[in-house]
């Protein structure tokens, strides 16, 4: 096994680069590597060079954080480095310590867990390792670059149709829309509702609803508001805007049309507005989540100009994993 000097790492992260620059010119640099629950797990190559480096990091979702309505409350999170051009080899065994590591922390049992790998979306090389190891592909994070065009299909002008910003007087309706989301996607295991849900989301949004200029929208006709988009700005979102390139990133966290009012335009008139406002106020790279098999979600972000960056790949309970 080589010797673990920041030399090593530095090598790794090179190369590592310089295959995701060409594969997806949205993924970030790697840079170091993170704080692990123990020394970095290695995948022995060729001349003394590792074929793959692996972190694993604990996370300890407090109930008291909205964070935990979307995934489950201990998170196990695999960060690879793979710096071969075909990854399969260097992940699964890769897979195959983290497994023994796992197997040995009676806490990864515990029915509300996970065992994640976030994967390069477009890195088709190793997905067959992941799914050997018993991971689920469960959401996506999509990109949309500044300007991206959404195809004009003339639904921007629906009659009666108005797309404002919402404030501190639409905290009951924001709650309750976001609240459709979190419902939605729980069939889909893009969230986990818990007893705090409502209250957190409540309160998370009464502070941004004071925020100007505001970030969260509302489309309504005849006064009763149908549609509901909010979107963290960049000084808020900087907990995801490492997993992209640098520049402004904003992350639109929420986007929900009433059931009876789907399939009629207004989704995409509000997300036409949405992408006005973000590219004049200077956004590089939008973000978002989409649960993998929300089959309302993944096509129309599609359509609305947002394309996969990285996938979430999950074991639940993290002990599941193979
Ligand atoms: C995703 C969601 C916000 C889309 O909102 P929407 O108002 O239904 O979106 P639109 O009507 O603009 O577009 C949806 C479909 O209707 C079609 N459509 C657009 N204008 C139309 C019109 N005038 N008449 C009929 N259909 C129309 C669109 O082409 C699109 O169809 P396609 O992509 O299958 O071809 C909505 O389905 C929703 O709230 N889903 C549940 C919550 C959710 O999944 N949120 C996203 C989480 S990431």
């Amino acid at each position: 096994m080589p010797w673990m000097t920041p030399d090593v790492v530095n090598d790794v992260n090179k190369a590592v680069a310089a295959r995701w620059l060409g594969l997806d010119p949205l993924l970030p640099e790697p840079i170091g590597l993170p704080e692990g629950c123990m020394a970095p797990l290695v995948a022995a190559g060729e001349n003394g060079c590792p074929a793959g480096l692996g972190v694993c990091s604990h996370q300890y979702v407090p109930a008291d954080t909205l964070a935990q309505t979307w995934g489950a409350a201990a998170r196990f999170v695999l960060t690879l480095r793979l710096p071969e051009p075909d990854t399969r080899a260097a992940a699964d065994e890769l897979l195959a310590q983290w497994r023994e590591h796992l197997t040995e922390l009676p806490e990864a049992a515990a029915q509300d867990t996970a065992a994640v790998v976030n994967w390069p979306s477009r890195d088709a090389s190793g997905v067959l390792a992941l799914q050997r190891h018993g991971l689920q592909p469960i959401a996506v994070i999509a990109a949309r670059p500044a300007g991206r065009p959404v195809p004009a299909d003339g639904t921007d002008a629906i009659p009666g149709l108005v797309i404002r910003a919402a404030g501190p007087g639409d905290l009951d309706v924001v709650t309750e829309l976001e609240m459709g989301v979190v419902r939605y996607d729980a069939d889909f295991g893009g969230s986990i509702p818990r007893q705090a849900t409502e209250g957190l989301v409540r309160a998370e949004r009464e502070a941004a609803l004071a925020r100007r200029p505001a970030w969260i929208w509302l489309a309504e006709a005849g006064g009763r508001p149908m549609g509901l988009a909010v979107v963290d700005p960049p000084e808020t979102a900087a907990w995801i805007a490492g997993m992209t390139r640098p520049g402004l990133t904003a992350y639109l966290y929420i986007m929900f049309v009433r059931p009876d009012e789907r399939g009629g335009g207004i989704g995409a008139a509000l997300v036409r507005h949405v992408h006005r406002e973000l590219d004049a106020r200077g956004i590089d790279v939008t973000l978002l989540h989409y649960a993998q098999v929300n089959p309302l979600s993944a096509p129309f972000w599609h359509r609305m100009g947002y394309r996969p960056l990285w996938s979430s790949w999950e074991a639940r309970p993290a002990a599941t994993l193979r």
